[in-house]
């Protein structure tokens, strides 16, 4: 198992094209199953993969539940 975050301290310097891109990649060309977790408070990435779950990583935090997406 291997955990990456992905960081950069300017806007619009990649974060979420990279995520998406790497993931993607990684999932459909390296068989990999691949957990992206959106911290971005404009969820950008959640939707270019058409995630419209009304829980939040909030959820998560605060009492465990979640909704799944495959
Ligand atoms: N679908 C798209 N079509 C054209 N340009 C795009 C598209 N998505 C992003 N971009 C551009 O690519 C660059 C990187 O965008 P990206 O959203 O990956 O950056 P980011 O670091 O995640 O931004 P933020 O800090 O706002 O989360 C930006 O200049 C953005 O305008
Ligand atoms: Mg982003």
């Amino acid at each position: 198992m291997k955990i990456q975050t992905i960081n950069l301290d300017k806007g619009g310097g990649g974060k979420s094209s990279h995520a998406y891109n790497q993931a993607w990649w990684l999932a459909t060309e390296k068989n990999k199953r691949v957990l992206l977790i959106d911290g971005a408070r404009e969820c950008n990435l959640s939707h270019s993969f058409d995630v419209t779950s009304e829980k939040t990583i909030y959820d998560i935090f605060q009492t465990g539940e979640y909704e799944g997406h495959l």
